[in-house]
């Protein structure tokens, strides 16, 4: 099974970390296909809790190569901090291998980033503010500046000159801001060039090579699908394609590379930034679930918004990442609930929606369909096997399983890596 890619379901932050921990002991390279210091990995390996944002989570197992791939883009003043602490707690890094062809997240994406969001008001994303759209921006319209143009100085100083005259026009003259210096950004980025270079790679090759081997590749999807730029909740999405298939593009490798292919999903729902989100919860239900799931971000600790499940989101990204099976996660946090609803359905103007309606304005106006279950009430963070769990959230299951029409192998019953039910059909 050497090609898996990970991808998360809903809008992010469905613990993706704790399945890649499961996953690590037969995986040979963690590869990060896209975005970049905007996600958030949370990983408890041996009692110790580590939350990622750049570095692949396949570094903290030293039998794990883990790669940066050409999709990312990269803040390197914080993959530098981030190894740098990762070093300090006796994780090694040397083995990070960083692709040449990703793009950099440069000072003025950061600032670009912070003032459009000013700009837009009541209308703002809700962005997390590292640079992400802006630098994607600049890749589409090609005056972005690559990993591999920190090992040529003249090249740089060249390209960043274009982009950087566009950039000031732009803070100075738009929003009001202070120009940046061509010098204070080559002094600070070639100074990261030293440090970065011998990770710098041909990361395709590398990625290619270790398939035609047969080793297991893990393909570590960030963010998630309803947040992807083509197929998500546009505007409110990030500037990326987090589904399946955005791994064969962000990683260089091919669609028959990837043979499973596993979404994962919370038993409920969260969302963070703005946007529609038809099954978001009332606010005494949804502090519930901020509480007993704390959902708080890892990278901007941001309150999310929660909700309940939704099958019609569910299905939706069954289909478009050709999911192989589900993993459902957090579903102890449901135990604090006498009922709980499942969003089966939309409904708009009367008219009834079981997959996601044909455009914006009806989703954004689309009220949930509920179907209610009785919960189980009772704590079932001990639950190691599905008869352990009580039959309430054995139904509860079995709906979802139906609905989404998707095998489920995995229920996350708590953080730790023990805590976990394994399903006929685990990997
Ligand atoms: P950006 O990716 O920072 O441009 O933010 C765009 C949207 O994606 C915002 O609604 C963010 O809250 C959301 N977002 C970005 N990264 C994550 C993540 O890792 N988890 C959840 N939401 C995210």
């Amino acid at each position: 099974m050497p090609g898996i890619a990970l991808v998360g379901t809903q809008w992010g932050d469905e613990g993706k970390g704790k399945v890649t921990d499961l996953l690590a002991e037969k995986t040979d390279l963690v590869v990060r296909y896209q975005g970049g210091n905007n996600a958030g990995h949370t990983i408890v390996v041996e009692g110790e809790r580590y939350a990622l944002h750049l570095v692949p989570t396949g570094i903290l197992y030293p039998h794990c190569i883990p790669v940066i791939g050409p999709g990312v883009v990269v803040n390197p003043s914080v993959l530098i901090e981030e190894l740098d602490t990762l070093e300090e707690r006796g994780i090694e890094t040397g083995r990070l291998l960083l692709s040449g062809n990703a793009h950099l997240i440069m000072p003025y994406h950061l600032e670009l980033d912070r003032v459009t969001e000013r700009r837009l008001g009541k209308n703002r994303l809700g962005t997390t503010k590292r640079g992400i759209g802006p630098a994607y921006a600049d890749k589409a319209t090609r005056i972005g500046l690559r990993v591999q143009d920190l090992l040529d100085p003249k090249i740089f100083s060249a390209k960043l000159e274009v982009a950087l005259k566009e950039k000031n026009l732009l803070l100075t003259r738009v929003y009001g801001r202070l120009p940046l210096e061509q010098k204070e950004i080559e002094g600070d980025y070639l100074a990261f060039a030293d440090r970065l270079g011998p990770h710098i790679t041909d990361t395709d090759r590398v990625v290619q090579g270790a398939l035609d081997e047969g080793k297991t590749v893990l393909f570590e999807g960030a963010q998630a699908t309803l947040l992807d730029l083509d197929h998500g909740t546009y505007p409110f999405v990030t500037s990326s394609n987090p589904i399946a298939g955005g791994a064969c593009a962000g990683a260089g490798v091919g669609p028959r590379d990837i043979e499973q292919i596993i979404g994962i999903s919370k038993a409920y729902c969260t969302r963070v930034g703005t946007g529609p989100f038809p099954s978001e919860a009332d606010p005494a239900d949804g502090e519930i679930l901020v509480e007993a799931g704390q959902e708080y971000g890892t990278t901007t600790g941001r309150k999310r918004r929660c909700g309940w499940f939704d099958v019609v989101g569910a299905r939706f990204a069954a289909r478009l990442n050709t999911l192989t099976e589900l993993v459902i996660t957090k579903l102890d946090v449901l135990s604090e609930f006498e009922r709980i609803k499942v969003c089966v359905g939309y409904s708009y103007e009367g008219k009834r929606y079981d997959h996601m309606p044909p455009n914006q304005t009806i989703f954004n106006k689309c009220r949930p369909i509920y179907e209610e279950l009785p919960g189980w009430s009772q704590d079932i963070t001990g639950a190691r096997s599905l008869e352990d769990l009580p039959k309430e959230a054995r139904s509860y299951l079995e709906m979802l399983e139906n609905l989404v029409d998707t095998p489920i192998s995995w229920v996350s019953v708590g953080p730790s890596r023990d805590q976990i039910v394994r399903l006929q059909g685990a990997p």
